[in-house]
């Protein structure tokens, strides 16, 4: 629940970038009442002014996330953060998230969250390029709870490789997955081009005769989200008469598909360079 005046931020400043933000997050008030939120992109600390962010920056020793770095290939990497030993970095996390995240609601409840921070290194450190969080609950269907890539980083397909990640970590768990709901409009476009993209591989890629549980189990997709994807691709046909479903296998469509995604020359992830075991 947002309480006191409405806050006045219009713009975050991270890492020497001025990001414009998309909605209001619940900063203490005393935080709310300039234009420009100043963040310190290692800790997240949030700070009133650029005094304080300079003084800041000068002792700050961090320059890459807590917790465990569980994957590194070139200049990308993910950090693990456990919301039970890190809580001040999950709750700055999630205020950050929150200015361009319209539908979240969680803030300062982080133990029942891991927190996979994906970072771009340079000779200055791992900067935060986005993230997702995830229950630990073992129960949980859901392989991501909230997805962020902060909008410089965006359209560069480093969605397509934080959703490529939790799958993969599903994967490892021998679980299936999916996004918690409801997706955003962006959240959707993302997961549906990604969905696609994977049946197109996995559809291309088999000999014998497929199930959906089957490519389920392939993927760490869920039997919805990959009838859905099938559907996306014209590619699950119900016969009238029998009133079943077949598979429509046109190839030279999911060529085209991967080529058009492979053409843009995005980085991907590497399931090797992952070192990992899961939550108990
Ligand atoms: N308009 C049209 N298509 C889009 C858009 C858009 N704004 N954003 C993504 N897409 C589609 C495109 O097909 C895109 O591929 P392309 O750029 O090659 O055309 C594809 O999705 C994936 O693009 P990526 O570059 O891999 O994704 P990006 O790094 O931009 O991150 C994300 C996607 C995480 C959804 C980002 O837009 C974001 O952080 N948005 C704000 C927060 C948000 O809405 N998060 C999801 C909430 S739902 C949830 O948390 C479970
Ligand atoms: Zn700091």
């Amino acid at each position: 629940k947002d309480s006191g005046p409405p806050s006045k931020i219009k713009c975050i400043n991270f890492g020497g970038y001025e990001i414009n933000t998309w909605h209001a997050a619940p900063y203490p008030e005393e935080y709310s009442r300039n234009k420009v939120l100043y963040i310190c992109e290692f800790c997240l600390k949030y700070m009133n002014s650029d005094f304080v962010a300079w003084r800041h920056k000068l002792k700050c020793p961090a320059k890459h996330p807590p917790g465990d770095e569980i994957y590194r290939d070139g200049k990308y990497s993910f950090f693990e953060v456990d919301g039970r030993k890190n809580p001040v970095y999950c709750q700055n996390l999630c205020l950050l998230a929150k200015l361009f995240l319209g539908s979240k609601t969680l803030y300062y409840d982080v133990e029942p969250f891991l927190f996979y921070i994906m970072t771009e290194t340079d000779e200055f450190g791992c900067h935060f390029a986005g993230y997702f969080s995830k229950e630990k609950r073992p129960s949980s269907q859901n392989n991501v709870s909230c997805i962020l890539v902060l909008p410089i980083y965006q359209r560069r397909g480093f969605g397509h490789m934080l959703i490529d990640f939790s799958y993969l970590l599903t994967r490892v768990e021998q679980k299936t997955g999916s996004p918690e709901k409801p997706l955003s409009d962006m959240g959707l476009l993302s997961y549906r081009a990604y969905w696609r993209l994977i049946l197109c591989h996995h559809l291309l890629d088999q000999n014998q005769p497929l199930s959906i549980v089957n490519i389920s189990e392939r993927t760490g997709m869920t039997p919805d989200d990959i009838v859905s994807a099938l559907e996306g691709l014209r590619a699950l046909v119900r016969d009238p008469i029998t009133k079943t479903y077949a598979l429509r296998l046109d190839r030279k469509y999911f060529k085209e598909y991967i080529e058009r995604h492979d053409s843009k020359n995005y980085p991907k992830i590497n399931p090797d360079r992952l070192v990992w075991v899961p939550y108990v």
